[in-house]
């Protein structure tokens, strides 16, 4: 295969351990040899996920903890510097949805809970290795964002405006160590992953949604790409490409017709947000 500047190189990707950061995690291994540290709550995920690398598992470790703690990345650095492994790059993929509501039913934890891990972990794992990843003859800095971060949809308060927190700081990030490194911000649109147990209807259930959605594997594909590519601002699906075409040039029509085709698909997984429209 073709040499690629990620070949051989060492990674920490945070939710290595399940959908799109396994994913990745996976094509790193396999297509190109590198070191993966994967960060995740959830072992038996890790185990499994080792066995199904065969002889490859060698590349994987794994240290469980709960990436809003800040104190877990700084302690992870420290170990790292100790071993005197230096790793290349960060992939921060952890993430969560919650369940779909309106903005002013969702409890004030809630909101707090989906920024700190969705955007904040971010902050924290970037401050905490970033001095490591800096001595890197290729240090490279990959945020997993969201269309939602495009387009906000309704009933995505929380989890938009944590996504577009993740993107503007990615946004300064790419400028602010132009020439220095390789940063990203990666915005996919609906992937089918475990991402949705949350819901309350299973996705596969919504035509709508799985008409839009691609299959994760798909998803992992134009990550790896993009990233091999180094392309900075990486969005993927018709969905993403819908929702940032669209919204930049009509930002009210494209938020209305958000809003209009899924109250009127009267989906089960919307039920909350339209409920007394
Ligand atoms: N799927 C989509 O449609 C979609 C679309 C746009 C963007 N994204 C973004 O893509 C990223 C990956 O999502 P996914 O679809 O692959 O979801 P997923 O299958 O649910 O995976 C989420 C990963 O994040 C980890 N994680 C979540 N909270 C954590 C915490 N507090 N501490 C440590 N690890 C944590 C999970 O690890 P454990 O289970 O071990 O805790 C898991 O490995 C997310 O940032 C998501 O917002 C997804």
């Amino acid at each position: 295969m073709k040499k690629t500047w990620l070949d051989g190189k060492t990674f920490i990707i945070s939710g290595a351990s399940s959908g799109i950061g396994k994913g990745i995690a996976e094509k790193l291994i396999i297509k190109h040899g590198c070191k993966v540290i994967g960060i995740g709550r959830n072992e038996n995920k890790f185990i499994d996920f080792s066995a199904k690398l065969g002889e490859n598992a060698k590349l994987l470790t794994y240290r469980t903890f709960d990436v809003t703690d800040e104190n877990e990345w700084k302690n992870l650095a420290k170990d790292l510097e100790k071993d005197g492994i230096r790793p290349d790059g960060i992939i921060n993929c952890a993430g969560i949805l919650p369940r779909f509501k309106k903005a002013l039913d969702t409890e004030t934890e809630d909101v707090i809970k989906v920024t700190e891990t969705n955007f904040f972990s971010c902050v924290y794992s970037i401050n905490a290795t970033y001095p490591l990843i800096s001595r890197s003859d290729t240090p490279a800095i990959v945020n997993v964002s969201s269309a939602a971060a495009l387009a906000t949809i309704v009933g995505t308060s929380a989890y938009s405006a944590a996504k577009s927190a993740l993107k503007s700081y990615t946004e300064a990030l790419i400028y602010e160590l132009k020439g220095k490194a390789y940063v990203s911000l990666v915005m996919p649109g609906f992937a089918r992953t475990d991402i949705f147990r949350s819901q309350n209807t299973s996705i596969d259930e919504n035509k709508l949604i799985k008409n839009l959605s691609m299959p994760a594997y798909k998803t992992v594909n134009a990550i790896h790409r993009g990233i091999k590519r180094k392309k900075t601002r990486i969005i993927i699906g018709k969905d993403a490409h819908a929702m940032n075409f669209f919204y930049r040039l009509f930002p009210k029509f494209t938020m209305g017709a958000i809003k209009k085709v899924l109250k009127g698909s009267k989906l089960k997984l919307f039920e909350d947000v339209f409920c007394d429209d």
